[in-house]
């Protein structure tokens, strides 16, 4: 079995104990998580998104399985980020693991004060989610290049934390995204969030999600989030990658690494499995038994060409 000091992996300065993150919005406040999963695990783990007041997130229905994977439409429900300080924030230390506080807002402001305000409490790091799918009126910072850099540079101003932005896969333009969001003071990109979906009920002939077009995640997204990591990967390769979308195995992990991805995130796995990062560990030391390999980190981008 291989020790937990070689599986270790970095994010620019930024040290993990494993490649692993639990992704945000599917730990919950990653406190209430720590009851259920062993957070040793995880590298680092990320608390649901906060915004500057609470936001009552959209009506039910909220989630939905679907064609392997998972339809969401939670609107980012939040009891906004004092709240979160106050009632969150002092539990912090004894989760296990890394938490890193996840921000929103819906101007680059808000995303500053939320940012100011999480760095008084002990996460380690910063994620600005420019890549909400849920907010009304629909807008996105991460579809944008010059509007996900000037969120970044709101956040990169209100706090001296560590700071990763997450995009979304709903483009073609990932790779000016992400140049752009390094350029404004991000530390990594996690790449990336939910893809747009939809489903509807035929017998009811109702809309599976009450906001109709919702995120799609899990299993059935992993080449989408692949394909956008490849693509940064090659063409940024000084910016960190944290690679997130349908992981759920060792192999995945493996695969997002070969990919050009530093660390690793997990998501809608958990709904099925609350320990699935256990497993996912367990599969990743046994590949690099069986490879011989020393250190993870010597997969990183290391994927040959034909
Ligand atoms: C129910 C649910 C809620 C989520 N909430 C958030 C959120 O609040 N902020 C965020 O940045 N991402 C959120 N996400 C996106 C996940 O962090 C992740 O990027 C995405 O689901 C893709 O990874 P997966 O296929 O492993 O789930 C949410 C995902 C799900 C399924």
């Amino acid at each position: 079995m291989k020790t937990l000091t070689e599986l270790g992996t970095r994010l620019g300065g930024y040290s993990l104990r494993t490649p692993l993150v639990a992704a945000c919005g599917t730990v919950g406040s990653v406190v209430d998580f720590a009851g259920v999963a062993d957070l040793q695990a995880y590298g680092a783990a990320v608390a649901k998104s906060v915004s500057p007041t609470p936001w009552a997130g959209r009506k039910p229905p909220r989630l939905a399985a679907t064609g392997d994977g998972m339809l969401n439409g939670i609107g980012i429900q939040n009891p906004g980020v004092r709240a979160w300080r106050d009632e969150i924030g002092p539990q912090l230390g004894s989760v296990g693991t890394d938490v890193w506080g996840s921000a929103v807002g819906h101007t680059p402001e808000e995303f500053g004060e939320v940012a100011a305000v999480l760095s008084t409490t002990s996460v380690t790091a910063i994620e600005a989610n420019l890549s909400c799918p849920n907010l009304e009126g629909g807008g996105m910072f991460a579809l944008n290049a010059k509007e996900a850099a000037r969120v970044v540079a709101a956040v990169r101003q209100a706090t001296d934390l560590p700071l990763g932005a997450k995009l979304s896969p709903n483009t073609e333009e990932i790779v000016p995204i992400a140049s752009a969001v390094a350029e404004a003071g991000a530390d990594w990109v996690v790449l990336g969030n939910t893809v747009w979906g939809a489903g509807f009920d035929i017998e009811t002939r109702r809309p599976l999600l009450s906001g109709v077009v919702g995120g799609y995640s899990g299993r059935p997204i992993k080449p989408i989030a692949l394909r956008c990591v490849w693509e940064v990967s090659s063409s940024v390769p000084d910016l960190p990658i944290v690679g997130t979308g349908g992981v759920a195995s060792g192999d995945d992990v493996v695969e997002f690494l070969l990919a050009g991805a530093s660390a690793v995130g997990v998501g809608t796995a958990h709904f099925a499995s609350p320990r699935i990062g256990e497993r996912i560990m367990r599969q990743l030391a046994k590949y690099l038994q069986r490879h011989r390999i020393e250190d993870v980190t010597e997969l990183i981008g290391a994927v040959q060409p034909w």
